[in-house]
């Protein structure tokens, strides 16, 4: 299966490439508005929860048929018009040999957190290269690949500034100091750091692609705590360096990060930006321009709403996206876990009735 077939006269996309995403991705409108949910593969599915029972969170991220079928399941459900690859953003770190884990209810974890300039110069010792080979990974992206035919697999990666603030932490944390503090404090032992990601970030999205993803999105969930002078002189560049030669259209995505919007298209980088539910969708394409797709924005809070308050506000949110050049539809953040699976199936259906 090809991503394009030839004619004497002219190359014409088939299968995931010609997809209604990843056609928005490249800035065309179809005649179906695509829509997908970050964090679709998860807790809010029965299936999931059952398939997941005496199965760590990392492990069943490498183990090739399980993630396989996790990826899966909300495709088959929901009839989104992308599965997004069932893995976490610290499994490239796992992978590369550091000790992590993901405690239920609170996040990512570290063993030892890498904090001094000495820890820093240790870490960036690890070639990311183990990263680009991991099989698991994979063999695991043909499987849902090959099941999941037209369709388009979204691959993914976090972004160095999110997992810099996991790992410099040590864990979860609400303003991400010990991160945002070493920029100051240290700033070649950032630079080391955030680059020695972005590579290892670059690494996991290329075995994503290389074995059939459709486009891969780039998860800077926690940008928003950064001031415009940082974003610019601390990260943005290694997000773009995360995203080069992709080979695949890019999303990038962050919460909180109205003020970055312009800066969060990293100079032509990335062909979608996704917005949280805080930035109306037109005024984000205002603010963003005619040269890229917008993703978002539906507020999670809403899908607690009885449905005639959701309908409206998808029909709001769909309303404000034709301001930009093309739109997926999405929420503003991740799936909340206590969400009920059938308004998300809704939405889906919702979204397909009123078309582009
Ligand atoms: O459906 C999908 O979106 C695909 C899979 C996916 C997961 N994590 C699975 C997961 C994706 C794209 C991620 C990305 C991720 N992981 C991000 C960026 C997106 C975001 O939400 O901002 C971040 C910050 C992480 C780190 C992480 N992993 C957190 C904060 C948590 C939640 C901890 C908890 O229990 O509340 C995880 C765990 C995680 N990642 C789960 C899933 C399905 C829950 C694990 C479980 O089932 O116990």
């Amino acid at each position: 299966m090809g991503a394009v077939s030839s004619t004497t006269e002219s190359v014409v996309p088939v299968g995931p490439a010609a997809s209604p995403l990843v056609r928005a991705l490249r800035g065309e409108r179809t005649d179906r508005l695509p829509v997908w949910f970050m964090r679709q593969a998860g807790r809010s599915l029965p299936e999931y929860r059952e398939l997941r029972v005496g199965t760590r969170m990392l492990d069943a991220c490498l183990t090739p048929d399980l993630a396989a079928e996790i990826t899966l399941q909300p495709v088959r459900r929901h009839g989104v018009d992308a599965g997004i690859f069932f893995s976490d953003i610290v499994v490239p770190l796992r992978l590369a040999g550091i000790s992590v884990e993901i405690e239920p209810g609170r996040g990512p974890v570290f063993a030892d957190p890498v904090r001094t300039a000495s820890d820093v110069a240790r870490i960036v010792q690890i070639d990311p290269e183990v990263v680009a080979q991991a099989e698991p990974i994979r063999e695991a992206v043909r499987l849902v690949v090959a099941e999941l035919g037209d369709t388009p697999l979204i691959g993914f990666a976090g972004a160095p500034f999110t997992l810099a603030a996991y790992l410099v932490e040590g864990g979860p944390s609400k303003e991400h100091l010990r991160a945002r503090a070493m920029m100051h404090a240290d700033p070649e032992s950032w630079h080391a750091l955030a680059g020695w990601l972005a590579r290892v970030s670059r690494a996991f999205l290329g075995a994503q692609t290389d074995a059939g993803v459709s486009a891969v999105q780039l998860f800077d969930s926690w940008a928003g705590s950064l001031s415009v002078a940082d974003y610019r002189a601390f990260v943005a560049p290694h997000s773009r360096a995360a995203l080069a030669g992709a080979g695949a259209p890019r999303i990038h995505f962050g919460v909180g990060t109205n003020h970055l919007l312009p800066d969060m298209r990293l100079e032509g980088t990335t062909d979608a930006v996704g917005v949280d539910w805080r930035t109306p969708l037109d005024e984000a394409a205002r603010v963003l321009g005619p040269d890229v797709t917008v993703q978002g924005n539906i507020d999670p809070a809403l899908l607690q709403a009885p449905w005639e308050v959701i309908e409206a506000h998808v029909r709001d949110v769909v309303e404000r996206g034709r301001a930009a050049r093309a739109h997926i539809l999405n929420l503003g953040h991740g799936v909340p876990p206590e969400t009920d699976p059938d308004v998300l199936t809704r939405i889906v259906a919702l979204a397909h009735e009123v078309g582009v």
